[in-house]
């Protein structure tokens, strides 16, 4: 697979102080890669150089020191920018535009003609499934959750080859997160890339196929979630819980099965198995010792563990 991004040593300080004197790293050797057709996860508490990285990547920003690559091209090439898409932190609309509108408007930035303008608009806001009453009303009378799912309309109205998220879940109440989420499983699904900024694990979580985890400006950790699971010493076992028979009855018909640990519990037992392999033989075990199956579980140390133990504030 291609790399979409390459950022190389990434280094951005930014000069505060009323005489900008004092000098802050917020980003600090940033090196990684995001292959094409992937979602990527960004995540790191605030303030961990999220927002700097994109905005360096966009050119926003110019770096201290490093370079990036995306699409194979050097950040400072114009013609690549418009082959991307971006959707800021807290993005501003005009508000007294209505979503057909802005999104025409965005069309427009983008060089094509009316009829494309009008065809692309309509097509974005069906495939964000913005309702087809909201599409002529102002945006100052939009939820949060309608104006993230324009931002991400706005985001792709090129048809961009990768696609760059800032925290599209954030301020969104359960359901805007679900519906924001399944809009950037299809984004993936139509082949764009997508690099996904968030500070939220379980949205990053559930969506994305490697991550990167930063720090105070570092990288922490990169690689796919199963990799940085096993490397946080998570070793999935699965948790059977029964009732109506105790560890002890379990274990008399458990006797050749290795690694699993029994625990008498207040109604019944609990049977740990290490294998998944393992959970039948433990089910037929736990019916021969006359109890009855409750749930078997997998049970995993999650992401949150890790990133709490990587990313946290100590
Ligand atoms: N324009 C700026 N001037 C000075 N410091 C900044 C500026 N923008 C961000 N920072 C600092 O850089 C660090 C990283 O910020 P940011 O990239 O916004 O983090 P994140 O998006 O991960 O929350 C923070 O310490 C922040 O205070
Ligand atoms: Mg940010």
């Amino acid at each position: 697979m291609a790399a979409v991004v390459e950022i190389e040593n990434l280094t951005k300080d930014y000069e505060v102080g009323f005489w900008r004197k004092r000098r802050v790293r917020a980003l600090d050797g940033l090196s990684l890669k995001v292959e094409s057709g992937e979602i990527f996860g960004f995540l790191g508490a605030n303030g961990a150089g999220k927002t700097t990285t994109m905005k360096l990547l966009m050119r926003l920003i110019y770096p201290t020191e490093g370079s990036a690559r995306i699409l194979g091209r050097d950040i400072s090439d114009v013609q690549m920018h418009a082959r991307i898409g971006y959707l800021t932190e807290n993005p501003y609309f005009y508000d007294y535009l209505t979503a057909r509108e802005f999104l025409e408007y965005c069309a427009e930035l983008f060089g094509y003609d009316r009829r494309e303008r009008k065809r692309r608009t309509e097509e974005l806001l069906e495939r964000v499934h913005l309702d087809r009453k909201s599409w002529d009303k102002q945006l100052r009378k939009f939820s949060k959750g309608m104006l993230q799912r324009v931002g991400i309309a706005q985001s792709i109205v090129n048809d961009p080859e990768i696609v760059f998220l800032d925290e599209p879940m954030s301020g969104l109440d359960p359901i805007g997160r679900r519906e924001v989420r399944d809009l950037i499983a299809s984004l993936r699904s139509t082949g764009t890339t997508v690099f996904l900024c968030s500070h939220i694990l379980s949205d990053i979580e559930v969506l994305c196929d490697r991550v990167a985890i930063l720090k105070r400006g570092r990288l922490v950790e990169q690689g796919r979630l199963e990799t940085l699971r096993a490397k946080a010493g998570d070793e999935q076992r699965i948790e059977i819980t029964v009732a109506g028979a105790d560890a002890e009855a379990i274990e008399q018909h458990l006797n050749t099965l290795s690694g699993a640990s029994v625990t008498t519990t207040a109604s019944g037992a609990r049977i740990e198995v290490a294998d998944e392999r393992d959970v039948d033989k433990a089910i037929a075990a736990l019916r021969s010792a006359g109890g009855r199956l409750v749930s078997v579980q997998p049970v995993r140390q999650s992401l949150e563990e890790l990133f709490m133990r990587e990313a946290g504030n100590e």
